[in-house]
């Protein structure tokens, strides 16, 4: 894919991994260095605390969906600009109706901008569930801010046992 600038600077492009059939997604910025050496999402240290965090939870790694609102690594871990978020959106969105998840979980404040409202303060908003376009999104700190301030790391651990009963719920109506 050549859609934007981050095909320049790419090892891999990290498309995101998990069940077709997953019934929960989690949406993160973009790949950082071991996602783009591995062509993996999640897999260098926010991945490591997002396994555990999971694991906390009660959900199992390879029952959930894993994707990025960019596929391709921001030089330095940069935020991915607007128009390359614009530029995958395409490829996200493609996901998302393939998948159909019941639940998306959007990791850090990128992911909330690009999928519930760029207006948001994800101080505010982390563990408050909303509908969008009749899927329940539940914005959670991204982990690897949760790696820098020791503080977010109790809000992670509550913000996904509360996303667990969520799920529970959502999938208890169906
Ligand atoms: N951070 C992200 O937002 N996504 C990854 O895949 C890895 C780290």
């Amino acid at each position: 894919c050549r859609k934007c600038r981050l095909w320049q600077s790419r090892t891999h492009a990290v498309p995101g991994e998990g069940p077709a059939d997953a019934h929960i997604m989690f949406i993160g910025e973009g790949p950082g260095r071991e996602e783009d050496l591995q062509g993996r999402p999640f897999v260098g240290p926010a991945g490591q605390l997002l396994n555990e965090l999971l694991a906390e939870a009660g959900l199992r790694r390879d029952e959930v969906f894993i994707s990025n609102i960019v596929k391709c690594r921001p030089p330095d871990n940069r935020e991915p600009l607007p128009d390359e978020v614009a530029a995958c959106r395409d490829y996200l969105n493609g996901q998302i109706a393939v998948i159909n998840p019941k639940v998306i979980c959007t990791l850090g404040r990128p992911a909330l901008h690009a999928l519930v409202d760029p207006g948001l303060s994800i101080t505010k908003e982390h563990g408050q569930p909303r509908q969008v376009s009749g899927i329940v999104v539940v914005p959670l700190y991204h982990p690897a801010a949760a790696l820098h301030r020791q503080d977010l790391r109790p809000q992670l651990v509550a913000d996904m046992a509360k996303l667990r009963l969520i799920l529970d719920r959502v999938l208890c109506q169906r």
